[in-house]
């Protein structure tokens, strides 16, 4: 009989990339997180409803008995960002990491895996982390992985923190998981998505555009990241697609979450806004790299 799959706590679950990319490696026991249209489309999509408390409060209720679960985060990133004017352990916004970090002396998670954005690796809140995971004697390993490494058209590197209280093995060849831009796409865009020639005029230089190539052989452009402020900032959001007659559009939620490689399966609520889904797709992880640092982290690579 296979043996039970490891049980995983899911701190900032959003719309649950890890949980995407978790079948058959781990199992999540519970997720967290306070934004009510993520618990919904997690619900929705997971069967499980995340909790809903406010992860900086002294008092969270866990499942799991200390040292029998493994634990995902992904926490606020603005603390390390220039736009976030990063202020690190002093934006109110890290409070929710650093108390969770408090809390690992007494859950002794066997498997601990963090993602944030690269300059989270510069951080104090990092040293905070590192500490405690070296006072719980975990193997650690940290790096930075993009999409793209996975042969995947869409640019997002992300620092990734793994631990464990087994050695971990060494990083195994990345897998080629991406395929041409081209199938990632709606075959039938809402034509809602496109743009005027007046828009395209008015913020040209702005705008990051990308082409489809001309021919199976070209090399494919890789495209920019998306942020959460997708289908409302204009520039700097995120990519542009001129599509094959010339017309210039947005990508729609639907594709940016094919790009991140979440099931075929996954979709927001019904009458979810726009905006929304483009603030919470832009916000998860590439669930195919998850997977792979899963693997990694847990010796099945
Ligand atoms: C970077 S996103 C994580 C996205 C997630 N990994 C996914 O796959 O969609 C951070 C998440 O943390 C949640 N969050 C931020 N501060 C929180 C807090 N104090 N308590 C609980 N959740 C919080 C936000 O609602 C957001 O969904």
């Amino acid at each position: 009989m296979k043996p039970s799959l490891p049980p995983f706590l899911e701190f900032f679950s959003g719309i649950g990339a890890f949980a995407a990319a978790a079948p058959g490696l781990a199992t999540v026991v519970q997720p967290f997180d306070q934004d009510a249209l993520c618990n919904e489309t997690y619900q929705l999509n997971f069967h499980n409803s995340p909790s809903p408390q406010n992860l900086s409060s002294p008092r969270i209720r866990l499942k799991g008995k200390p040292g029998e679960v493994s634990l995902h985060m992904s926490p606020p990133c603005q603390p390390y960002t220039k736009k976030g004017k990063g202020l690190d352990v002093d934006d109110p916004r890290a409070r929710a990491f650093l108390n969770i970090v408090g809390l690992l002396p007494s859950i002794r998670p066997r498997h601990f895996l963090l993602e944030n954005v690269p300059p989270f690796q510069d951080s104090e809140s990092r040293m905070r982390l590192l500490d405690t995971l070296d006072s719980l004697q975990m193997d650690v390993a940290e790096v930075l992985l993009c999409p793209t490494q996975l042969g995947i058209p869409n640019r997002r590197q992300r620092y990734f923190l793994l631990a464990s209280t087994q050695p971990l093995g060494p990083q195994s060849p990345l897998p080629q998981v991406g395929y041409p831009l081209k199938e990632y796409l709606d075959p039938k865009p809402d034509p809602a998505l496109f743009v005027s020639p007046e828009f395209e005029e008015k913020h040209r230089f702005g705008l990051d555009v990308v082409t489809l190539p001309s021919s199976p052989d070209a090399k494919q452009q890789p495209l920019a990241v998306f942020g959460s402020s997708y289908g409302h900032a204009v520039a700097r959001a995120g990519s542009y697609l001129r599509t094959e007659d010339g017309h210039l559009r947005r990508f729609s939620p639907k594709e940016i979450l094919r790009l991140l490689h979440f099931p075929n399966t996954f979709h927001f609520p019904q009458s979810m806004r726009q905006t929304i889904r483009y603030r919470l797709a832009g916000n998860s992880m590439n669930v195919a790299v998850v997977r792979y640092l899963l693997q990694w982290l847990l010796g099945e690579g």
